[in-house]
């Protein structure tokens, strides 16, 4: 089995059964939960949760603790999917291959099971961080990287940019803000719960790596929806385009936007050959990054 493959399920492995428990007797028949469950198991790629195993173990943090925060990182992201697929948004009747949310529970409950998931996962996090309060940094972090700092920040430059051109600063700003953002969140959060001190030096490199993997990542998904069929994708090919979106694909040309995601890539090696330097292994990390540069969906 490719190197890559196993790692994803390895990833899954650890990461899933922990979706288990996210409702209870008492509130897991609301439509609120069961159209939450049915987004977060419809088959995501997981690759926050595999970006936190990786640097976790790299890193050598209690795994146990780090699952929690992966689980919420996960509601968090699918959240965001959830409620950017609604008709107010992006309009998109599929997601990971099947109806969206709201094509299955109606706008009204997908936009509560969006709402439900991210008030869960700061339930989830705080929970651990009331036995631990050394970790009120981490979760403060995540918070601030899905908030107007960050994901919904993007959000919002993404919707109000339609239709107009915008610059290169502020398409590499609603990129980084939109999908860097959760992404600096999966692969800080493990070094922040080691010993809450953020000026380490492998916490400086890890960001820049994760600031090159955020643009790298959004890049190649604006390069998917140009070329990519829907049935790979898993969602509406085109849409981009066809909503008048500014992204690196539509603004640049798919070739030079696969340019600009091969001068991020060569970044992000030039970060990955840091962490050696510092003493860690790479090698699952490197594994990572060259799948969110060659995945096909
Ligand atoms: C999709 O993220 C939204 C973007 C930030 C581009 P993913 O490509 O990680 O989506 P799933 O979780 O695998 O469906
Ligand atoms: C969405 O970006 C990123 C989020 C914060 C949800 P896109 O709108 O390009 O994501 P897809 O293509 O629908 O997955
Ligand atoms: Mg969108
Ligand atoms: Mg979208
Ligand atoms: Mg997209």
């Amino acid at each position: 089995m490719e190197p890559i493959i196993e790692l994803l399920n390895q990833t899954k492995e650890w990461f899933d059964p922990s979706l288990e428990g996210i409702f209870d007797d008492s509130n897991k028949d609301f439509i609120t939960a069961k159209a939450s469950m049915y987004s977060l198991c419809s088959g995501g790629k997981r690759v926050r949760p595999c970006f936190m195993y990786v640097v976790g173990r790299m890193l050598n943090c209690d795994m146990d603790d780090v699952l929690v925060f992966a689980r919420s990182l996960e509601m968090i992201h699918t959240y965001s999917l959830i409620h950017d697929d609604l008709p107010c948004m992006d309009n998109d009747d599929l997601r990971r291959g099947k109806p969206t949310c709201h094509k299955v529970y109606g706008d009204n409950f997908a936009t509560l099971a969006g709402d439900c998931l991210l008030n869960r996962a700061a339930e989830l996090v705080l929970k651990l961080v009331m036995k631990k309060p050394q970790y009120a940094y981490a979760a403060y972090k995540m918070f601030q990287c899905s908030g107007i700092d960050g994901m919904l920040g993007g959000q919002d430059l993404d919707l109000s940019s339609a239709g107009h051109k915008i610059s290169s600063e502020v398409l590499h700003e609603l990129h980084t803000r939109k999908t860097g953002a959760l992404l600096e969140c999966a692969i800080c959060t493990p070094v922040y719960l080691l010993d809450g001190d953020s000026s380490t030096e492998i916490l400086r490199v890890l960001t820049n790596l994760s600031k090159n993997i955020g643009l790298a990542f959004q890049i190649k998904d604006d390069i998917l929806d140009l070329t990519a069929d829907e049935e790979t994708l898993g969602k509406t090919a085109g849409k981009d385009l066809r909503d008048d979106k500014p992204t690196y694909a539509t603004v640049f040309g798919v070739e030079r936007a696969k340019l600009m995601l091969e001068a991020e890539l060569d970044s992000a090696y030039a970060n990955l050959d840091s962490i050696d330097y510092y003493g860690f292994d790479s090698k699952e990390l490197r594994l990572i990054v060259d799948y969110v540069a060659n995945r096909d969906r």
